[in-house]
C-alpha cells in the first residue's frame, strides 16, 4: 500500500534518486526545492515505507503543467502513477486551473499510453527540445 502526500524539503535527496534511475535529463537537489516552493501543493510524493514516486509541477497562465513524473522501476504497473496523477489534477482544479499540459519523449512510448490513457492529446511536436536533441510531443487535458 502507499500514500500521496505533498514533498517536504527532507524528501529532496529520496526524489533526487528516482528521478536520476527514472527520467533522462539531470536535475540538481536545488531545482525541486525550488518547484516545490513555488507551488507546493503541485508537488507530491507516493509513500511506502519509502518513497516511491513523485509528480512536479508549474503553474503558467492557467494551465498546470508537468515538469516531473517518475515511479521506482521496481514499484510502476501498481497505479502509483495513476493516483499521483490524479491527486496532482485535483489540486489543479481546486486552484482554479482548468487544463494540463506537459512534454515528453517522442520515444517514450510507455509513458505516452499512460497520459493517453488518462485522457490527454498530443497536441504539437517540438522539435530538438531535449539536451541530447531528443524532439518532444506536448501533450493536454482539459480539467
Ligand atoms: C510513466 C510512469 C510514471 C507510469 O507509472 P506507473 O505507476 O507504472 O503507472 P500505472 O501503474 O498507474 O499505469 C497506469 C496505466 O498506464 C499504462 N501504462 C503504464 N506503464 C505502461 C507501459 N510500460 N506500457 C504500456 N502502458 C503502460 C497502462 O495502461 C497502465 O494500466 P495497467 O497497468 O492497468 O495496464 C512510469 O512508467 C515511469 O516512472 N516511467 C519513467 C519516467 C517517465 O517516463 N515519466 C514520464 C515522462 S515525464
Amino acid at each position: 500500500m502507499f500514500h500521496i502526500r505533498e514533498f517536504r524539503e527532507e524528501d529532496v535527496y529520496d526524489v533526487f534518486v528516482i528521478s536520476a534511475q527514472s527520467l533522462t535529463e539531470m536535475y540538481s537537489l536545488e531545482l525541486f526545492i525550488d518547484i516545490h516552493l513555488a507551488w507546493p501543493s503541485g508537488f507530491l510524493v507516493a509513500v511506502t515505507s519509502e518513497i516511491v514516486g513523485f509528480i512536479a509541477g508549474a503553474k503558467m497562465n492557467g494551465t498546470a503543467r508537468i515538469l516531473m513524473l517518475a515511479v521506482a522501476p521496481q514499484q510502476r504497473r501498481k497505479g502509483i502513477g495513476s493516483t499521483l496523477l490524479r491527486r496532482f489534477i485535483h489540486n489543479a482544479r481546486q486552484e482554479g486551473l482548468r487544463s494540463v499540459s506537459l512534454e515528453v519523449r517522442t520515444g517514450n512510448k510507455r509513458a505516452i499510453e499512460f497520459y493517453q490513457k488518462h485522457g490527454f492529446q498530443i497536441v504539437s511536436m517540438l522539435n530538438n527540445y531535449y539536451t541530447n536533441g531528443d524532439s518532444a510531443y506536448v501533450m493536454w487535458k482539459n480539467i
